[in-house]
Protein backbone atom coordinates (compact mmCIF):
# COMPACT_ATOMS: atom_id res chain seq x y z
CA UNK A 1 0.00 0.00 0.00
CA UNK A 2 0.85 3.61 -0.64
CA UNK A 3 -0.10 6.76 1.14
CA UNK A 4 1.00 10.65 2.03
CA UNK A 5 0.91 10.24 5.40
CA UNK A 6 0.33 6.96 8.20
CA UNK A 7 -0.82 8.08 11.52
CA UNK A 8 -0.41 5.72 14.22
CA UNK A 9 -3.79 5.59 16.37
CA UNK A 10 -7.31 5.97 16.07
CA UNK A 11 -7.52 8.49 19.01
CA UNK A 12 -8.81 11.83 18.81
CA UNK A 13 -5.37 13.56 18.03
CA UNK A 14 -4.75 10.95 14.91
CA UNK A 15 -8.70 11.06 14.51
CA UNK A 16 -8.90 14.79 14.00
CA UNK A 17 -5.32 15.02 12.00
CA UNK A 18 -6.50 12.57 9.59
CA UNK A 19 -9.99 14.43 9.41
CA UNK A 20 -7.89 17.69 8.38
CA UNK A 21 -5.80 16.42 5.97
CA UNK A 22 -8.39 14.49 4.23
CA UNK A 23 -10.24 17.64 3.76
CA UNK A 24 -6.59 19.24 2.55
CA UNK A 25 -6.71 16.59 -0.15
CA UNK A 26 -4.04 15.14 1.42
CA UNK A 27 -4.60 10.99 1.68
CA UNK A 28 -3.95 9.04 4.87
CA UNK A 29 -3.95 5.62 6.71
CA UNK A 30 -4.96 5.50 10.09
CA UNK A 31 -3.77 2.14 12.11
CA UNK A 32 -5.49 1.61 15.67
CA UNK A 33 -4.77 -1.04 17.54
CA UNK A 34 -7.72 -1.32 19.31
CA UNK A 35 -11.21 -2.01 18.16
CA UNK A 36 -13.67 0.57 17.61
CA UNK A 37 -15.80 0.21 20.72
CA UNK A 38 -13.17 -0.01 22.73
CA UNK A 39 -11.76 3.50 21.75
CA UNK A 40 -15.08 5.04 22.45
CA UNK A 41 -15.52 3.03 25.52
CA UNK A 42 -12.88 4.87 27.48
CA UNK A 43 -14.17 7.96 30.29
CA UNK A 44 -11.93 10.90 29.74
CA UNK A 45 -12.46 14.63 30.68
CA UNK A 46 -14.82 17.09 29.13
CA UNK A 47 -13.68 20.50 28.95
CA UNK A 48 -12.62 22.16 25.81
CA UNK A 49 -10.74 25.44 25.02
CA UNK A 50 -11.88 27.54 22.83
CA UNK A 51 -9.55 27.33 20.29
CA UNK A 52 -10.16 23.56 20.41
CA UNK A 53 -13.82 24.27 19.52
CA UNK A 54 -12.49 26.18 16.47
CA UNK A 55 -10.80 23.44 15.32
CA UNK A 56 -13.14 21.28 15.75
CA UNK A 57 -15.84 23.18 13.85
CA UNK A 58 -13.11 23.29 11.18
CA UNK A 59 -12.39 19.51 10.59
CA UNK A 60 -16.55 19.18 9.80
CA UNK A 61 -16.69 17.58 13.17
CA UNK A 62 -18.34 20.22 15.50
CA UNK A 63 -21.77 20.90 15.20
CA UNK A 64 -23.20 18.10 17.51
CA UNK A 65 -20.65 19.63 19.92
CA UNK A 66 -22.23 22.98 19.28
CA UNK A 67 -25.75 21.13 19.57
CA UNK A 68 -25.46 18.97 22.75
CA UNK A 69 -22.35 20.65 24.45
CA UNK A 70 -22.60 23.32 27.31
CA UNK A 71 -20.79 26.29 26.88
CA UNK A 72 -19.33 27.36 30.32
CA UNK A 73 -18.79 31.15 31.41
CA UNK A 74 -16.55 30.57 34.77
CA UNK A 75 -15.50 27.35 37.58
CA UNK A 76 -15.12 27.91 41.36
CA UNK A 77 -12.04 27.11 43.13
CA UNK A 78 -12.83 26.65 46.53
CA UNK A 79 -11.47 25.95 50.02
CA UNK A 80 -13.61 24.81 52.87
CA UNK A 81 -16.48 27.32 52.30
CA UNK A 82 -13.99 29.91 50.31
CA UNK A 83 -15.74 29.63 47.08
CA UNK A 84 -13.44 31.76 44.46
CA UNK A 85 -15.52 32.09 40.87
CA UNK A 86 -13.40 32.60 37.86
CA UNK A 87 -15.33 34.63 35.52
CA UNK A 88 -13.58 33.21 31.70
CA UNK A 89 -15.95 35.42 30.05
CA UNK A 90 -15.86 38.81 32.13
CA UNK A 91 -11.37 38.27 32.06
CA UNK A 92 -11.38 36.69 28.43
CA UNK A 93 -14.02 37.59 26.78
CA UNK A 94 -13.66 33.58 26.27
CA UNK A 95 -15.55 30.48 27.45
CA UNK A 96 -14.72 26.89 27.93
CA UNK A 97 -17.33 23.87 26.01
CA UNK A 98 -18.18 20.98 28.25
CA UNK A 99 -18.08 18.12 26.00
CA UNK A 100 -16.95 14.60 26.74
CA UNK A 101 -13.99 13.51 24.70
CA UNK A 102 -15.79 10.24 23.97
CA UNK A 103 -18.49 12.33 22.05
CA UNK A 104 -15.24 14.36 20.32
CA UNK A 105 -14.11 11.03 19.48
CA UNK A 106 -17.45 9.47 17.87
CA UNK A 107 -18.01 12.74 16.16
CA UNK A 108 -14.34 12.56 14.65
CA UNK A 109 -15.04 8.81 13.50
CA UNK A 110 -17.94 9.99 11.93
CA UNK A 111 -16.80 12.46 10.30
CA UNK A 112 -14.04 10.17 8.72
CA UNK A 113 -16.37 7.72 7.67
CA UNK A 114 -18.68 9.98 5.74
CA UNK A 115 -15.21 11.17 3.88
CA UNK A 116 -14.41 7.30 3.17
CA UNK A 117 -11.36 7.43 5.19
CA UNK A 118 -9.11 4.71 5.41
CA UNK A 119 -9.41 3.31 9.40
CA UNK A 120 -7.65 -0.16 10.04
CA UNK A 121 -8.69 -1.13 13.30
CA UNK A 122 -7.00 -4.47 15.57
CA UNK A 123 -4.11 -3.96 13.53
CA UNK A 124 -0.94 -5.39 15.43
CA UNK A 125 3.42 -5.19 15.79
CA UNK A 126 3.26 -1.76 14.39
CA UNK A 127 7.28 -0.96 13.11
CA UNK A 128 7.86 2.51 12.09
CA UNK A 129 10.83 1.91 9.37
CA UNK A 130 13.74 4.47 8.11
CA UNK A 131 12.13 7.16 9.65
CA UNK A 132 14.92 8.60 9.37
CA UNK A 133 15.26 8.64 5.41
CA UNK A 134 13.08 10.09 2.37
CA UNK A 135 11.22 6.77 2.41
CA UNK A 136 9.99 5.61 5.41
CA UNK A 137 7.37 2.62 5.56
CA UNK A 138 4.89 0.89 8.53
CA UNK A 139 5.03 -2.53 8.55
CA UNK A 140 1.89 -3.93 10.66
CA UNK A 141 -0.12 -7.23 11.35
CA UNK A 142 -3.75 -6.98 10.08
CA UNK A 143 -6.35 -9.80 9.91
CA UNK A 144 -3.62 -12.24 10.23
CA UNK A 145 -1.07 -11.31 7.44
CA UNK A 146 1.87 -8.82 8.09
CA UNK A 147 1.61 -5.48 5.98
CA UNK A 148 3.35 -2.75 4.80
CA UNK A 149 2.69 0.79 3.63
CA UNK A 150 5.00 3.14 2.02
CA UNK A 151 4.29 6.69 2.92
CA UNK A 152 5.81 10.35 3.20
CA UNK A 153 5.39 10.71 6.59
CA UNK A 154 4.48 9.36 9.87
CA UNK A 155 2.39 10.62 12.84
CA UNK A 156 2.79 8.91 15.91
CA UNK A 157 -0.37 10.02 17.42
CA UNK A 158 -0.40 6.31 19.31
CA UNK A 159 -0.36 8.02 23.09
CA UNK A 160 2.22 7.78 26.18
CA UNK A 161 2.49 3.61 25.78
CA UNK A 162 2.40 3.63 21.79
CA UNK A 163 5.56 2.55 19.46
CA UNK A 164 6.25 6.14 17.87
CA UNK A 165 8.28 7.82 20.67
CA UNK A 166 10.16 4.84 21.31
CA UNK A 167 11.08 3.96 17.63
CA UNK A 168 13.31 7.66 17.94
CA UNK A 169 16.69 6.71 19.33
CA UNK A 170 17.02 7.01 23.07
CA UNK A 171 19.78 9.35 22.11
CA UNK A 172 17.77 11.78 20.45
CA UNK A 173 15.30 12.29 23.51
CA UNK A 174 15.12 13.96 26.57
CA UNK A 175 12.61 13.25 28.64
CA UNK A 176 11.29 15.12 31.97
CA UNK A 177 8.85 13.57 34.03
CA UNK A 178 7.10 14.45 37.56
CA UNK A 179 5.03 11.87 38.95
CA UNK A 180 2.70 13.10 41.42
CA UNK A 181 1.95 11.15 44.69
CA UNK A 182 -1.73 10.43 44.32
CA UNK A 183 -4.58 9.35 42.12
CA UNK A 184 -7.83 10.69 41.15
CA UNK A 185 -10.64 8.27 41.46
CA UNK A 186 -13.27 9.34 39.24
CA UNK A 187 -16.92 8.31 39.71
CA UNK A 188 -19.76 8.95 36.28
CA UNK A 189 -23.11 8.94 37.97
CA UNK A 190 -26.63 9.56 36.27
CA UNK A 191 -27.77 12.47 39.04
CA UNK A 192 -27.85 16.35 38.30
CA UNK A 193 -24.51 18.06 38.76
CA UNK A 194 -23.56 19.60 42.15
CA UNK A 195 -23.35 23.17 40.59
CA UNK A 196 -23.73 24.62 37.35
CA UNK A 197 -20.34 24.78 36.84
CA UNK A 198 -17.14 22.50 37.42
CA UNK A 199 -15.81 22.87 41.16
CA UNK A 200 -11.79 22.52 42.27
CA UNK A 201 -12.16 21.96 45.93
CA UNK A 202 -9.05 22.04 48.32
CA UNK A 203 -9.80 20.64 51.48
CA UNK A 204 -8.36 18.91 54.83
CA UNK A 205 -9.58 15.53 53.19
CA UNK A 206 -7.82 16.28 49.77
CA UNK A 207 -8.81 17.52 46.67
CA UNK A 208 -12.09 16.97 44.80
CA UNK A 209 -13.62 18.31 41.47
CA UNK A 210 -17.30 18.24 41.13
CA UNK A 211 -17.71 17.99 36.98
CA UNK A 212 -20.51 17.10 34.97
CA UNK A 213 -21.20 15.60 31.20
CA UNK A 214 -25.07 16.74 30.74
CA UNK A 215 -28.24 17.65 32.85
CA UNK A 216 -28.22 14.22 34.42
CA UNK A 217 -25.07 12.79 33.66
CA UNK A 218 -22.32 14.26 36.62
CA UNK A 219 -18.65 13.65 36.89
CA UNK A 220 -16.64 13.53 40.47
CA UNK A 221 -12.98 12.77 41.43
CA UNK A 222 -11.25 12.33 44.92
CA UNK A 223 -7.80 12.30 45.38
CA UNK A 224 -6.31 9.39 46.51
CA UNK A 225 -3.34 7.74 47.70
CA UNK A 226 -1.64 5.27 44.39
CA UNK A 227 -1.94 2.45 46.92
CA UNK A 228 -5.77 2.80 46.73
CA UNK A 229 -7.61 0.26 44.53
CA UNK A 230 -11.24 0.98 43.03
CA UNK A 231 -12.98 -2.16 45.49
CA UNK A 232 -11.48 -0.13 48.42
CA UNK A 233 -14.22 2.77 47.60
CA UNK A 234 -17.83 1.85 47.82
CA UNK A 235 -20.31 4.35 46.56
CA UNK A 236 -21.05 5.17 50.29
CA UNK A 237 -17.40 5.71 50.62
CA UNK A 238 -16.92 7.86 48.13
CA UNK A 239 -19.55 10.39 48.42
CA UNK A 240 -19.12 10.73 51.86
CA UNK A 241 -15.87 11.64 51.09
CA UNK A 242 -16.72 14.20 47.77
CA UNK A 243 -19.47 15.59 50.27
CA UNK A 244 -16.63 16.48 52.95
CA UNK A 245 -14.22 17.82 50.30
CA UNK A 246 -16.98 20.09 49.06
CA UNK A 247 -18.59 23.70 50.05
CA UNK A 248 -21.13 23.16 53.04
CA UNK A 249 -23.86 24.76 50.79
CA UNK A 250 -22.66 22.41 47.76
CA UNK A 251 -22.87 19.23 49.87
CA UNK A 252 -25.82 19.82 51.81
CA UNK A 253 -27.34 19.46 48.11
CA UNK A 254 -25.57 16.97 46.49
CA UNK A 255 -27.66 14.24 44.97
CA UNK A 256 -25.83 10.97 44.99
CA UNK A 257 -26.81 7.89 43.47
CA UNK A 258 -25.47 4.32 42.27
CA UNK A 259 -21.51 5.13 39.96
CA UNK A 260 -21.73 3.80 36.50
CA UNK A 261 -18.43 4.12 36.05
CA UNK A 262 -15.85 4.03 38.70
CA UNK A 263 -11.80 4.19 38.03
CA UNK A 264 -8.19 5.37 39.39
CA UNK A 265 -6.38 7.50 37.06
CA UNK A 266 -2.74 8.35 38.31
CA UNK A 267 -1.30 12.42 38.08
CA UNK A 268 2.23 12.92 35.96
CA UNK A 269 3.60 15.30 34.43
CA UNK A 270 5.75 14.23 31.32
CA UNK A 271 7.61 15.47 27.89
CA UNK A 272 9.36 14.33 25.80
CA UNK A 273 11.66 15.86 22.92
CA UNK A 274 12.31 16.17 20.28
CA UNK A 275 8.51 15.76 18.44
CA UNK A 276 10.33 15.52 15.06
CA UNK A 277 12.80 12.54 13.83
CA UNK A 278 12.83 12.73 10.40
CA UNK A 279 10.03 12.00 8.91
CA UNK A 280 8.38 11.09 12.15
CA UNK A 281 6.39 13.45 14.18
CA UNK A 282 4.73 12.87 17.91
CA UNK A 283 1.54 14.62 18.29
CA UNK A 284 -0.89 14.40 21.60
CA UNK A 285 -0.30 11.58 24.68
CA UNK A 286 2.60 10.06 22.56
CA UNK A 287 4.73 13.18 23.60
CA UNK A 288 2.96 14.78 26.37
CA UNK A 289 0.92 14.05 30.04
CA UNK A 290 -0.32 16.12 31.63
CA UNK A 291 -2.20 15.58 35.05
CA UNK A 292 -5.85 16.39 34.67
CA UNK A 293 -6.26 19.38 37.33
CA UNK A 294 -5.89 21.77 33.97
CA UNK A 295 -8.17 20.17 31.90
CA UNK A 296 -5.65 20.18 29.16
CA UNK A 297 -4.55 16.52 27.93
CA UNK A 298 -6.88 16.62 25.00
CA UNK A 299 -6.61 20.39 24.39
CA UNK A 300 -2.66 20.19 23.99
CA UNK A 301 -3.23 17.24 21.41
CA UNK A 302 -5.71 19.34 19.55
CA UNK A 303 -3.02 22.17 19.62
CA UNK A 304 0.11 19.94 18.76
CA UNK A 305 -2.64 19.05 15.30
CA UNK A 306 -3.38 22.51 14.81
CA UNK A 307 0.88 23.57 14.47
CA UNK A 308 1.29 19.66 12.49
CA UNK A 309 -2.02 19.74 10.40
CA UNK A 310 -1.23 22.62 7.86
CA UNK A 311 2.69 21.71 7.87
CA UNK A 312 2.03 18.71 6.61
CA UNK A 313 -0.48 20.00 3.98
CA UNK A 314 2.42 22.07 2.91
CA UNK A 315 4.88 19.85 2.78
CA UNK A 316 3.00 17.43 0.83
CA UNK A 317 1.10 19.17 -1.56
CA UNK A 318 3.35 22.21 -2.26
CA UNK A 319 6.87 20.54 -1.39
CA UNK A 320 6.90 23.47 1.64
CA UNK A 321 9.05 22.18 4.68
CA UNK A 322 9.19 25.14 6.43
CA UNK A 323 6.49 24.09 9.02
CA UNK A 324 7.67 20.38 9.70
CA UNK A 325 10.98 22.15 10.01
CA UNK A 326 9.65 24.02 12.86
CA UNK A 327 6.69 21.99 14.10
CA UNK A 328 8.94 20.74 17.22
CA UNK A 329 9.71 24.03 18.57
CA UNK A 330 6.30 25.94 18.01
CA UNK A 331 4.45 23.12 19.55
CA UNK A 332 6.86 22.21 22.54
CA UNK A 333 6.69 26.38 23.26
CA UNK A 334 2.70 26.08 23.96
CA UNK A 335 2.98 22.27 25.75
CA UNK A 336 5.61 23.85 28.10
CA UNK A 337 3.06 26.30 28.54
CA UNK A 338 0.62 24.13 29.51
CA UNK A 339 2.69 22.04 31.27
CA UNK A 340 3.45 24.89 34.05
CA UNK A 341 0.03 25.75 34.35
CA UNK A 342 -1.64 22.18 35.12
CA UNK A 343 1.57 21.57 37.72
CA UNK A 344 0.57 24.64 39.36
CA UNK A 345 -2.92 23.98 39.22
CA UNK A 346 -2.31 20.53 40.84
CA UNK A 347 0.16 21.92 43.46
CA UNK A 348 -2.53 24.77 44.91
CA UNK A 349 -5.23 22.25 45.04
CA UNK A 350 -4.01 18.89 46.40
CA UNK A 351 -3.16 17.41 49.61
CA UNK A 352 0.65 16.07 49.98
CA UNK A 353 1.11 13.19 52.54
CA UNK A 354 3.86 14.46 54.96
CA UNK A 355 3.44 17.76 53.86
CA UNK A 356 3.92 19.75 57.07
CA UNK A 357 1.21 23.52 57.91
CA UNK A 358 3.29 25.62 56.42
CA UNK A 359 2.53 23.66 53.03
CA UNK A 360 -1.08 23.73 53.76
CA UNK A 361 -1.33 27.59 54.47
CA UNK A 362 0.33 27.95 51.48
CA UNK A 363 -2.42 26.93 49.29
CA UNK A 364 -4.82 28.62 51.83
CA UNK A 365 -2.88 31.63 50.62
CA UNK A 366 -2.77 31.14 47.20
CA UNK A 367 -6.71 30.63 46.74
CA UNK A 368 -6.79 33.57 49.10
CA UNK A 369 -5.20 35.98 47.09
CA UNK A 370 -7.15 34.23 44.00
CA UNK A 371 -10.33 35.50 45.87
CA UNK A 372 -8.87 39.20 45.97
CA UNK A 373 -6.77 39.51 43.00
CA UNK A 374 -8.42 40.37 39.28
CA UNK A 375 -5.08 40.39 38.10
CA UNK A 376 -4.63 36.54 39.61
CA UNK A 377 -8.00 35.57 38.24
CA UNK A 378 -7.30 36.83 34.86
CA UNK A 379 -4.03 34.91 34.82
CA UNK A 380 -5.59 31.59 35.43
CA UNK A 381 -8.67 32.71 33.11
CA UNK A 382 -6.40 33.02 30.30
CA UNK A 383 -4.68 29.85 30.85
CA UNK A 384 -7.74 27.22 30.92
CA UNK A 385 -9.76 28.81 28.47
CA UNK A 386 -6.92 28.10 26.55
CA UNK A 387 -3.69 30.13 25.33
CA UNK A 388 -3.20 31.63 22.10
CA UNK A 389 -1.82 29.00 19.30
N1 LIG B 1 -0.47 0.67 17.23
C1 LIG B 1 -1.68 1.21 16.88
N2 LIG B 1 -2.44 1.96 17.74
C2 LIG B 1 -1.94 2.17 18.97
C3 LIG B 1 -0.69 1.65 19.40
C4 LIG B 1 0.06 0.88 18.46
N3 LIG B 1 1.24 0.36 18.78
N4 LIG B 1 -0.48 2.02 20.68
C5 LIG B 1 -1.56 2.76 21.04
N5 LIG B 1 -2.44 2.85 20.02
C6 LIG B 1 -3.72 3.58 20.00
C7 LIG B 1 -4.51 3.42 21.30
O1 LIG B 1 -5.29 2.26 21.29
C8 LIG B 1 -5.35 4.71 21.31
O2 LIG B 1 -6.62 4.52 20.70
O3 LIG B 1 -3.43 4.95 19.92
C9 LIG B 1 -4.53 5.70 20.47
C10 LIG B 1 -3.97 6.86 21.30
O4 LIG B 1 -5.06 7.64 21.73
P1 LIG B 1 -5.01 8.50 23.11
O5 LIG B 1 -4.31 7.74 24.15
O6 LIG B 1 -6.39 8.96 23.36
O7 LIG B 1 -4.05 9.71 22.76
P2 LIG B 1 -4.35 11.03 21.91
O8 LIG B 1 -5.13 10.73 20.67
O9 LIG B 1 -3.06 11.71 21.81
O10 LIG B 1 -5.36 11.87 22.82
C11 LIG B 1 -4.90 12.54 23.93
O11 LIG B 1 -6.38 11.36 25.29
O12 LIG B 1 -5.63 10.23 27.09
C12 LIG B 1 -6.31 11.31 26.70
O13 LIG B 1 -5.87 12.86 28.41
C13 LIG B 1 -5.51 12.46 27.12
O14 LIG B 1 -7.09 13.83 26.52
C14 LIG B 1 -5.85 13.36 26.10
C15 LIG B 1 -6.07 12.63 24.85
C1 LIG C 1 -13.96 15.94 33.65
O1 LIG C 1 -15.07 16.46 33.41
O2 LIG C 1 -13.78 14.71 33.60
C2 LIG C 1 -12.83 16.85 34.01
C3 LIG C 1 -13.02 18.20 33.96
C4 LIG C 1 -11.98 19.06 34.30
C5 LIG C 1 -10.76 18.55 34.68
C6 LIG C 1 -10.56 17.18 34.69
C7 LIG C 1 -11.61 16.31 34.35
O3 LIG C 1 -9.77 19.39 35.03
Amino acid sequence: MKTDVVIIGGGPSGLLLSQLLNRAGVETVVLERSPRERVLSRIRAGVLEAGTVEMLQKAGAGERMLREGHPHEGCIFSDGDLMVRIDFGALTGKTVMVYGQTEVTADLYAAQDAMGATILHEVAEVAIRDADSDAPFVEFTHDGARKRIDCAYVAGCDGFHGVSRRTIPESVRREYERVYPFGWLGLLSRTPPAHDELIYANSANGFALASMRNPMLSRYYVQVPLSDRVEDWSDDRFWERLKSCLPGEVAETLVTGPSIEKSIAPLRSFVSEPLRWGRLFLVGDAAHIVPPTGAKGLNLAVSDVFYLHQALIDAVRHGETAGIDSYSERALRRIWKAMRFSWSMTMMVHRFDGEDSFAAEMRRATLLHLSQSETARRDLAENYIGLPF
